[in-house]
């Protein structure tokens, strides 16, 4: 039979290797959670979809299906040692089993490519930083005005996707991998620091309330709908990886436990990443709604009046950006690579082939995000530039189906006790009433009723 996996290694090369106990796991898991989705994304949908109402919804979030997705699909990777598209073969062939191993393995090849073009936004002020534009950058219009000039933006998009290209080819992931876990805790560290010193900026106070205090008034179902996304995406869920990763894992690993951790750290990290962000838009915007909804520029807009106003802000600019710079790198690389083993496994395509296939994929849709706020503006997709279509295409449409496919494989196919005997071989399954009434009612329901919604939303048969 052929090997069906993921991981880089040419098929049959070496037995399957595996992390190195509890501790590995979770870093690895970690490492690849951790990246835009904490920094850049999280902090502008909470700006955006309410604050401390976002907050909460997300946080319920991801203790009901966070947990009970991200246990089922370490279970299955490493119950059957194989990748998304082979995981659900292994449990039989027909077309819906093909379907939803495929939209599991697709979601990372939509999500690497506008990736890759705030990939090359980072780069861009880490470059900037580096001249010591600090207070250059800190202007209201240098954003909106460096990503409408088309050339510019495309330009650094395409470097920043070379370099992940070029790591993919010349095999040196794990290098990266391991300067990423340097460079994890001091990001952190400076997090901690940013964050400390714009809480304490005057008028930043009515932020961190925002961010924190949730407020009903603020609710609407788009809270909901960008949460459910934002789970999905941060904690890399939904896609394929942790089928990978879980194929790598030990018996004797508790998935519980590393489920636990991982959410605690990547949720710690948006937060903090909330609080560098939010308040900052009211010490120095004063809380204007216009900010408060900036989208995906919020970080660009919002950081660089940060660092303009303290001393050292060029160092600090430069240190934030090159961690954050590492951060996305490194994501985009596991993303990269979770397409071309895809590529390699299923369409059996050489290594190089399937990288070049994946290069391609990212310049086409990677250049289309890249340039739709510049020249390629006039094209809208359901009333949304290209980046955002498809991040919503993404994450509120794609990854609640390749969720129900998970959801259904584990309670119609596999059945809920076989996923309980994998995690009880290192561990008593403590949540296991909760998993199973989580997995059979709840997760698909409010799945279906959020995905319904949120395609009845964009094709405008109700506003929410
Ligand atoms: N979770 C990552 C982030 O927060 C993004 C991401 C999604 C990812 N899926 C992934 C990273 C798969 C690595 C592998 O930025």
């Amino acid at each position: 039979m052929k090997a069906e996996k993921s991981g880089g290694r040419p098929p049959n090369a070496k037995p399957r290797s595996s992390f190195s106990g509890r501790l590995g796991y979770v870093l690895a898991v970690a490492g690849s959670a951790v990246g835009l989705g904490n920094i850049w994304r999280f902090p502008y949908l909470a700006a955006k979809y309410g604050g401390g109402i976002f907050l909460l919804v997300y946080l319920i979030l991801m203790l009901t299906f966070g947990y009970a997705l991200i246990v089922s699909e370490t279970a299955l990777g490493r119950m059957t040692k194989r990748s998304p598209v082979g995981a659900f073969h292994a449990f039989g062939r027909g077309r819906a089993f093909s379907f939803g191993g495929w939209m599991n393995a697709i979601i990372p090849m939509v999500i690497v490519s506008y990736y890759c073009a705030i990939g090359g936004w980072v780069t861009k002020y880490l470059f900037e930083y580096l001249r010591g534009s600090t207070a250059t950058l800190a202007n209201d219009n240098y954003f909106p005005d460096f990503i409408a000039e088309s050339a510019s933006a495309e330009f650094w998009f395409v470097l920043f996707s070379l370099a992940v290209l070029v790591v993919l080819l010349a095999g040196v992931k794990q290098g990266v991998e391991r300067v990423s876990k340097v460079m994890m805790p001091l990001l952190v560290l400076l997090a901690i620091f940013v964050a400390g010193y714009a809480v304490t900026r005057p008028g930043a106070m009515e932020g961190v309330k925002y961010l924190l205090i949730p407020n009903l008034e603020n609710f609407s179902w788009m809270t909901v709908v960008a949460a459910m996304g934002q789970m999905f995406y941060s904690l890399s869920i939904a896609m394929g990886i942790l089928y990978t990763y879980g194929s790598y894992m030990k018996k004797e690993v508790d998935i519980e436990k590393s489920t636990y951790q991982v959410g605690i750290f990547d949720t710690g990290i948006a937060i903090l990443a909330g609080l560098m962000i939010i308040p900052a838009v009211f010490a120095f915007s004063g809380g204007a709604p216009e900010t408060l909804n900036a989208g995906p520029s919020l970080m660009f807009i919002t950081i660089p009046k940060v660092f303009a106003s303290m001393g050292f802000g060029t160092g600090a600019g430069l240190m934030f950006f090159l961690l954050v710079f590492m951060a996305a790198l490194t994501s985009a690389i596991s993303l990269a690579e979770s397409g071309v083993s895809t590529f390699e496994d299923q369409l059996g395509l050489s290594r190089t082939k399937a990288i070049l296939l994946m290069g391609a994929i990212i310049l086409l849709l990677g250049s289309a995000s890249s340039m739709g706020f510049g020249v390629l503006s006039g094209l809208t997709l359901l009333g949304m530039t290209v980046l955002d279509f498809l991040d919503f295409l993404a994450n509120s449409l794609m990854m609640p189906v390749a969720a129900l496919a998970t959801c259904l494989l584990v309670t119609r196919v596999v059945g809920l006790d076989k996923i309980a005997q994998e995690v009880e071989q290192s561990s008593a399954f403590r949540g296991k009433r909760l998993y199973g009434f989580f997995m059979k009612y709840l997760a698909p329901v409010f799945i279906l009723v959020v995905l319904l919604s949120s395609i009845a939303n964009v094709l405008g048969w109700i506003s929410m």
